[in-house]
């Protein structure tokens, strides 16, 4: 049997769109599909508007560009993310301040953060400077990891301490919700982002989103992704971008909301028989979900806790073996090429922990015969370990 890591679920109406799409012509940037799609993501979001963009490393660009971050500022950013994350702040124009995370949840660790602030920062009248780099810290972009929420009544605290704009890079936590179950845009934040590639539990093939309840943010945003047009005709006021989702994309994504309650069970399921397998193992446990908010486990898996690291490697090869697609998990991004000379915090817990994470196959699509087979290697592996 082979099972695949994270493939899309394509069995609703997403054909029957795509013919609509070609039946009409509208298959670029202009077309119905697309204020479609973006008013079901600003709804899920609690915004009133959305603005689409063609990729989820894009829509944090435009999030920061849109809220006058760019060259000369800093950006703190999670060195355990997908370096897509990191990107989007040197595209900005920005650089990364890389922070370690906490082992409880793995995201940001805003104790480590306000530590570093304090030493390596000084008041300056446009906010707080980096007393090396001379560099403005003014933005902080968490990272929803997994699809787990976050505490964002405490983001939002420190980022008023320090008067930052927070992004939240949400890229694969569409769905997920804050404390009392504050949709994402409603709590606080400057800006949330979505991803909608092929691998999300929602795919549009490639795009992304950002969502406000800064409508003139968005306003600038949509702005900024198609040319920086004024008026109907070809008169434009900035250096701009072509950045939009397509018709095409659009038309995959409405398809895909439709379904969304139903992906983010079956991700659930997914999540509680993996947390129940890695409840029989001493070293290993599930991955972290906080108390408060809702997650929708985009990835699950196993985090091992053991004295061999290695053995993750050894698991992940078996797997493979055994036709299951295991991977490791995300390199942090202090320890990738392009970063490693970036300014960033201690990192002991990101350090100690990544080579831990296996994530573990967690379609939406996949069957109970192939979960089944999929906790059978499991167990035959780590029972021969003890
Ligand atoms: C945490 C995170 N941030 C950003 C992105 C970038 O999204 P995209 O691939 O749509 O550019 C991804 C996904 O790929 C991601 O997992």
């Amino acid at each position: 049997m082979k099972v695949p890591l994270a493939v899309p679920n394509l069995e609703g109406r997403e054909a029957e769109y795509l013919q609509e799409c070609v039946r009409s012509t509208f298959v670029s940037s202009a077309g119905p599909f697309v204020t479609r799609f973006g008013d079901q993501i600003a709804a899920l979001s609690g915004t009133e508007r959305a603005a689409v963009t063609c990729s989820g490393t894009v829509a944090l660009q435009m999030a920061l560009e849109g809220l006058g971050v760019g060259a000369g500022d800093l950006v703190m950013v999670p060195s355990l993310t997908f370096i897509a994350s990191p990107n989007s702040v040197r595209h900005s124009g920005a650089d990364v301040w890389l922070t370690d995370c906490t082992a409880r949840d793995w995201t940001l660790d805003l104790d480590v953060a306000r530590e570093a602030i304090e030493v390596h920062t000084e008041p300056d009248s446009r906010g707080r400077r980096h007393r090396t780099t001379g560099q403005m810290l003014s933005a902080v972009m968490p990272v929803m990891i997994m699809g787990a929420s976050l505490d964002f009544d405490a983001i939002v605290r420190f980022a008023r301490d320090y008067e930052l704009r927070v992004i939240v890079d949400a890229a694969a936590a569409i769905g997920a919700a804050g404390a009392d179950g504050a949709p994402l845009g409603a709590t606080g934040v400057d800006a949330v982002c979505y991803s909608f590639n092929g691998n999300k539990t929602i795919t549009s093939g490639g795009g992304g989103a950002v969502t406000s309840l800064d409508s003139d943010l968005v306003d600038r945003i949509d702005h900024l992704v198609t040319t920086g047009r004024v008026g109907s005709a070809y008169e434009h006021d900035v250096v701009a971008y072509n950045f939009r989702m397509t018709n095409v994309e659009a038309a995959i994504g409405v398809a895909q909301v439709e379904r969304l309650p139903d992906f983010i069970e079956r991700k659930r399921e997914v999540f509680e028989r993996y947390a129940a397998f890695a409840a029989r193992h001493p070293d290993l446990s599930p991955f972290p979900t906080p108390a408060d908010g809702r997650s929708v486990h985009w990835f699950s898996g196993v985090f091992y806790s053991g004295d061999d690291p290695d053995r993750c490697g050894d698991f992940a090869a078996f797997m493979v073996d055994r036709g299951i697609d295991v991977r490791p998990f995300w390199k942090p991004v202090h320890l990738q090429a392009p970063y490693r000379e970036s300014v960033r915090t201690s990192m002991d817990v990101t350090e100690r922990i990544w080579e831990r994470i296996v994530p573990l196959p967690c379609s939406t699509g996949i069957t109970d015969a192939e979960l089944d087979y999929v906790v059978a290697c499991a167990t035959e592996f780590w029972n021969s370990q003890d």
